[in-house]
């Protein structure tokens, strides 16, 4: 018989104005890697925070192998093996790998004032060993990529001798290989007995990391299935309750529209090498490539949000000189950046707040700013983009990782762009929302913006595109339109190195 190592029963939990979970069980095996699904605000993050001590719960019960336990800290639930990894990494940059892993109980030498820091290290050396993971403790946090400062997060929630590990959404900003490399850490605890829940938007993970699958709708238990038994459109149609359907974006039609936006020849850093490229009116422009390739930087160049070396941009066939992200806006370029969280969003303001502020030239008649118009506009944005809040004066900070997300979506569609740049548009939203944000590119297009998107999912590419620059280490390899667009082929692209210098052959 398998043992549950936890078990959480009927557990409740309300916030102003939200029910955030309604009467929700789960349960977790020794040695299984149990994935939780739901969409943007279904109560993932809530549930696992209950569990982690964060949050205490109204009612229900939580047992720990058969004992009911209390948890009410962080620490409590430390203490019982528990401990959560957060979709927003808690590290500290300025200090090491060591030192963030033993902070608040370090070693210390007889001689108390003095910390043990040899021991630290040694002790953090022997747990990357044993997750074969190439990190060195001494080095500062802050140099470190994502996907290792994650990893120091495992073994900082290993330290602890964790035998519940809860990973809320871990390879959102992972490459490719990473990712790799994170799975195999997690085949390893598994095989040690450790026990862990898995959140991700990334459904086709599920079926090769987890055991069993969870879902969650606004709130509530839906149904827990085994993996290797369960078909991932079914779960999907869980999640949402109804069916969705995806196709491959229709050509592009109006192939003479004039060119909204044009570059030629644009450097910057080692990233970007001589890229040319256009976009017209209506056109809805890919950049695909694996993660570093340069379609960030080349964004970042055109918003000057970076230095370039050499390029002209020419916008509405008039060359422009852009020279801080404020001329890019004024141009009436968009650019929504990958790192959302950092860049897009104040959380201490509510959203209404945060759709408007950017935009207070827009709803401003003479002196006065028109509140009415602008929170008819957030309103709207609201339904849109159906961002999930009590209300619309809720503060940020309270709102779910993905709605957050559509948030900063809401304040730069409110600009009224003309060439709008989205980077990974739908990263940590579920698959009904990113559904709606297709759409809305979609409807931009036909309103006569050029789109360009930078995605890392090639269905994304594959569903969203008219046509489709591929990059390879700050090159443009390839150009693909219509039937060409396919993953396999932009594959091909992607791993292309280095021919023609970057030009393309037309
Ligand atoms: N501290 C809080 N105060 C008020 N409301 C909150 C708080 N934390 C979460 N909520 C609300 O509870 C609901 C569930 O949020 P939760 O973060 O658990 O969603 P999630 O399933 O993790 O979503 P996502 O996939 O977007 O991360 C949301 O409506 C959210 O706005
Ligand atoms: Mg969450």
């Amino acid at each position: 018989m398998d043992s549950k190592v936890l078990e959480m029963r009927n557990i409740s939990k309300s916030f102003p104005g939200v029910k955030a979970l309604d009467d929700v069980s789960f349960d977790l095996k020794a040695g299984e890697v149990h994935a939780l699904v739901g969409e943007n605000g279904a109560g993932k993050s809530t549930l696992m925070k209950v569990l982690a001590g964060i949050y205490s719960k109204d009612s229900g019960a939580i047992l720990i192998n058969g004992n009911e336990v209390k948890i009410e800290s962080v620490r409590d639930a430390q203490r019982l093996g528990i401990v959560m990894i957060h979709q927003e990494l808690n590290l500290m940059n300025h200090l090491t790998v060591a030192e963030n892993i033993f902070i608040g109980r370090e070693y210390k030498k007889k001689f108390p004032l003095f910390l043990d820091a040899g021991k630290q290290i040694k002790k953090t050396r022997e747990i990357f060993s044993e997750l074969n993971i190439d990190i060195d403790p001494t080095v500062k946090v802050g140099k470190l990529t994502v996907a290792k400062q994650q990893m120091v997060e495992i073994a900082k929630a290993l330290s602890y001798d964790s035998k519940i590990l809860i990973m809320d959404e871990p390879t959102a900003s992972l490459t490719d290989s990473e990712i790799e490399d994170l799975f195999r850490i997690v085949r390893t605890l598994k095989e040690e007995g450790r026990s862990i829940i898995y959140i991700s938007h990334r459904l086709e993970e599920l079926k090769i990391i987890s055991d069993r699958i969870t879902v969650m709708r606004d709130g509530r238990y839906i149904d827990t299935v085994k993996t290797e038994e369960a078909d991932i459109d079914d779960v999907i149609k869980m999640m949402v309750g109804r069916e969705i359907f995806v196709k491959k974006q229709e050509p592009f039609k109006n192939e003479d529209a004039p060119v909204a936006l044009k570059v030629e020849n644009l450097s910057a850093g080692r990233m970007v090498k001589n890229v040319s490229f256009h976009v017209r009116k209506g056109e809805i422009l890919g950049f695909a490539g694996l993660m570093g390739a340069g379609r960030t930087e080349v964004a970042r160049a055109i918003f000057a949000a970076e230095n370039y070396e050499s390029g002209d941009i020419y916008i509405n066939g008039r060359k422009v000189k852009i020279k801080t992200p404020n001329d890019a806006v004024k141009a009436g370029i968009a650019y929504l950046s990958e790192d959302r969280r950092r860049y897009g969003l104040a959380l201490g303001m509510n959203v209404d707040e945060n759709i408007s502020m950017a935009n207070m030239k827009k709803f401003s008649k003479l002196l006065f700013i028109d509140f009415k118009k602008s929170f008819t506009n957030s309103q709207m944005q609201r339904e849109k983009l159906d961002i999930r809040t009590p209300s619309l004066k809720q503060r940020t900070k309270f709102l779910s990782g993905g709605n957050q997300q559509k948030v900063v979506l809401a304040k730069w569609l409110t600009r009224d762009s003309e060439i709008i740049i989205f980077d990974e548009p739908t990263r940590g939203i579920d698959v009904g929302a990113k559904n709606e944000i297709y759409k809305l590119l979609n409807n931009l297009a036909q309103q006569g913006k050029a789109i360009i998107v930078i995605s890392s999912e090639l269905p994304e590419i594959i569903r969203t595109c008219h046509r489709v620059l591929v990059m390879c280490e700050g090159r443009i390899t390839g150009e693909l339109i219509g039937d060409e667009i396919d993953q396999n082929t932009i594959m091909q692209y992607a791993i292309k190195r280095d021919i023609n210098n970057g030009r393309l052959s037309s």
